[in-house]
This record gives structure tokens, sequence and C-alpha cells, in this order.
């Protein structure tokens, strides 16, 4: 399995803070954005990661994750030229998908909670083929793209962005997919708005018969940090997270510890090339197994 963080986009709902920086570099809590979706990969055992952003703004993405290999990581960048639709993914990320299956994440979707987090992992460890995306219950459906799901528990039709939205039912910002969708992409018409729409990569799985679905604990958080508010928002439910966590909610180099990615030696030589502060701290405790 390999994984896709897409982390370009306009950014114009939080215009002027996107001016000069991407959405992704902004701080929630104490880490970039685009820190929480590749710890999200990580923590569910992808090593080998494709990251997609901006011209502009992947040289500092670059300088933030580097090429990963201290971490036991593979971590590779590719531009997106333009904004042109979530499913440009697949299309700039052909040859890193080869054969293979990939998850897609979002870069400003932060999953929040054991639970949902578990969840995610199992069925990223587990997938076996067509497509699997990650629901959850919203309050606002109209702002998403929406799944019906019948009574034999299969999804029968997805709305993108409802006037009359059919089910509460969010898709969010995780997908997994096998390696027909590197064809699929290619085969789809751009939308009205001239983008290549992660909605039709769905339905056509659905028309296969391939579109798997978890409904994600409604009781945890998943956030998509695109807007002044709902960034407010994740930066109080990160701060949570973090407190419940000692601090290594959304840390890279604690979720490729955990999975045996790098020896302790090497997580506290990373965490002294670290400033002296609170994050080295959390890492030399991990490293030395005294955090709780
Ligand atoms: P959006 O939040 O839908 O779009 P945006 O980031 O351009 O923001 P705005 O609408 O405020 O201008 O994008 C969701 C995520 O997908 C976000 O992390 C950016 C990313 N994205 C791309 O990298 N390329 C794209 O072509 C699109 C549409 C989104």
């Amino acid at each position: 399995m390999r994984g896709i963080v897409l982390a370009g986009g306009g950014g114009s709902r939080l215009f002027p803070a996107t001016k000069s920086v991407s959405k992704q570099l902004l701080a929630v809590y104490d880490k970039p954005m685009v820190y929480y979706p590749v710890w999200a990969l990580v923590a569910a055992g992808i090593r080998e990661i494709l990251i997609i952003s901006t011209p502009r703004d992947l040289p500092a993405i670059k300088v933030l994750l580097g090429d990963g290999s201290q971490l036991g990581l593979a971590l590779s960048y590719e531009p997106q030229e333009n904004p042109g639709g979530i499913a440009e993914a697949f299309l700039i990320g052909k040859s890193f998908i080869g054969g293979d299956a990939v998850t897609l994440i979002l870069g400003d979707n932060i999953f929040i909670g054991d639970r949902i987090n578990h969840l995610i992992s199992t069925k990223i460890q587990t997938f076996s083929g067509g497509a699997h995306i990650f629901l959850k219950q919203v309050s606002d459906p109209k702002r998403f793209g929406v799944a019906e799901v019948g009574a034999d528990g299969t999804i029968t039709s997805l709305q993108e962005k409802p006037e009359a939205p059919r089910s509460n039912l969010a898709v969010t910002g995780i997908y997994t997919y096998d390696a027909n969708v590197v064809g699929i992409a290619e085969r789809l018409e751009r939308s009205p708005r001239n983008e290549l729409e992660i909605t039709d990569v769905n339905q056509a799985y659905l028309d296969q018969k391939g579109l798997h679905h978890s409904v994600l604990p409604s009781e945890e958080t998943w956030i998509d940090a695109g807007t002044p508010d709902s960034l407010v928002t994740a930066t109080v439910a990160v701060q949570q997270a973090s407190r419940h966590s000692n601090g290594t909610f959304g840390s890279v180099e604690v979720a490729a510890f955990l999975h045996g990615y790098l020896r302790s030696d090497e997580l506290v030589a990373i965490a002294h090339s670290y400033p002296n502060g609170p994050y080295q701290a959390m890492l030399l405790k991990v490293a030395s197994g005294t955090l709780a």
C-alpha cells in the first residue's frame, strides 16, 4: 500500500493567511497542518508516501519533511501545476502508484481519536481490492460529498455538495483504491468547475459494485481545517488530543518508532538534532520508554 498526501489547492477561504504560505504549513496547535495527514498514513503502516503540492509550496514542504529516510520512510514529492481537482492526484502519481494499491489523504484533513485511527488503519491494512471510503455523520452534509447507504449496508448513491442531501453521511478526505484508480482517473471528464472530481472516481467504483465503506465513530473527530473557524476548531481539538497523548498525537517520528522503522538510539539522535524544547523532550521520553 502506498500513500499520497494532496497538499496543494488555492487556500482561498483562508486568505490572507495563505497569501505567502501554504494552508498545509499553517500551524494546527504545535505542528504544521500537513503533519497530521502524513501521521495518519504512517500510523496506518504506510511507508512510501508521495506529497503533492503547488510549485510554490513544495520546496517549503520538502524542507519540513525531507526524504523520510531517517524515519525509515520514503517520502517523495511532485508538483500540481494548477488546482485541477483531487482526482488529479492519480495522474500526477501514476508512476509512483505503479501496480500497487494507494490511500489518498487530503492535506487539510485531521482525524482525531483512537477508535477512528484504529478503524482507518485496520481497513487500510486489510484492503483487498476495489475502493474503500470513510464516511462520517455531519450536521451540514450540503458542504460535502454525501453517501446514501441502503438497508443492506451498501452504498446506493453518491452526491457532490447536494442541495437536497439523501443522508447526513459525508465522504471524508481519506480514500483507499486498488491500482485501477489510475485508469479510472485517466478516463474522467472534467466537471463544470474544471476539476477531476473524486466523487466521479468513487461513482465509477460504485457502478462496478466495488465501492466499500466504513462509518467513522460519531463521538470522535474529523475536521477539514480549510476555513478560519474550522482551523480554530482543529487547533482546540488537537490541543486536547495532544494532552491526552502526552504530546505524541500527530508526531510522525513517534508513529515511525512505534512501527519499529527506527531504533530508540536513532530516535534519540533525531531528537538531539531538534531545538531544545517540548517536542524534543517528548521524543526523548518516547525513546527511553518513560512516556506513559
Ligand atoms: P479544498 O479545501 O477543497 O480546496 P483548497 O485547498 O483549494 O481551498 P479553498 O477552497 O479555500 O481555495 O481542497 C481540499 C484539500 O485538497 C486541500 O488540502 C487542498 C487539496 N487540493 C489540492 O491539493 N489540489 C486540488 O486541485 C484540490 C481541489 C485540492
